[in-house]
């Protein structure tokens, strides 16, 4: 079966309240845009005011800890961001792992416990420039993946459902210079044959691959043209409704 495509806004830290009308207008806009899945990662702090509103868009966390609960001061479980309304939570991001330190096990830790959790999972990886200088970049991110990504038992259901991977090379993120359809074609082939043997040729070849890294209205169509890239996965240019449906427009 072939999925809508997915296009997923990181808010990543921007959003107090004053965005709401925005996250309204991105809700009302995706009402009429039934073709392609929408949805929004604000900071927790807006999971549940989005969640109580949206009609169309689902909302999900940029995180979550590993753990259950108990004494993790300043940590929110994948059980919390499912309580407040999220349906999704975002793995593994770069910023996340050079920010906090997080490693591939951590990373997978926290796959399960959102799995656990109900929460369907994306799964970001991606190489620094000085990876793709050193002609490692595939090498790079398929370690990264098989080390960060839950079994086939792990997930436990419809893999396909349960699991979007995000690649967003580094070097791309917040500078306005998106990677070329050719690296974005070969990575994402790479990636394709790495979840087909992970978790089979239907599942597998199911999973949806988004591209991520200043994605735009004026460059979506040409990436989402690219063979096996099934969305994408955008910070700057979603947090305005304009921006972030001429996106989606282009799916
Ligand atoms: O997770 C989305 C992201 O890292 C890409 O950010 O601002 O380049 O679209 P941006």
């Amino acid at each position: 079966m072939t999925r809508r495509p997915y296009i997923v806004g990181n808010w990543k830290m921007h959003g107090t309240r004053a965005m709401l009308s925005e996250a309204r207008a991105i809700d009302r806009a995706a009402q009429r845009h039934m073709k392609v899945e929408v949805a929004l990662a604000p900071p927790f702090t807006l999971i549940h005011p989005i969640h109580r509103e949206a009609e169309q868009i689902s909302v999900g966390a940029q995180d979550c800890h590993h753990a259950e609960g108990g004494a993790h001061t300043g940590d929110i479980s994948a059980a919390m961001v499912a309580d407040a309304g999220a349906k999704f939570v975002i793995l593994g991001h770069s910023e996340r792992r050079e920010a906090h330190g997080e490693s591939d096990s951590l990373v997978r830790a926290k796959a399960g416990a959102a799995l656990a959790a109900g929460l369907r999972i994306i799964m970001c990886c991606g190489e620094s420039a000085k990876t793709r200088d050193s002609g490692r970049a595939v090498a790079f991110v398929k370690k990264q993946l098989k080390g960060s990504l839950p079994s086939a038992e792990e997930v436990n259901g419809d893999i396909a459902e349960r699991i979007t991977v995000a690649y967003e090379p580094i070097w791309a993120i917040g500078t306005g210079t998106a990677a070329t359809v050719e690296d974005i074609a070969q990575m994402h082939a790479e990636i394709r044959g790495l979840l087909v043997e992970l978790y089979g040729e239907e599942q597998g070849g199911a999973v949806r691959i988004l591209y991520g890294g200043s994605v735009k209205p004026d460059n979506a169509a040409e990436i989402f043209a690219v063979p096996d890239v099934g969305g994408a996965l955008v910070g700057g240019a979603s947090l305005t409704a304009d921006s972030f449906m001429g996106i989606a427009l282009a799916a």
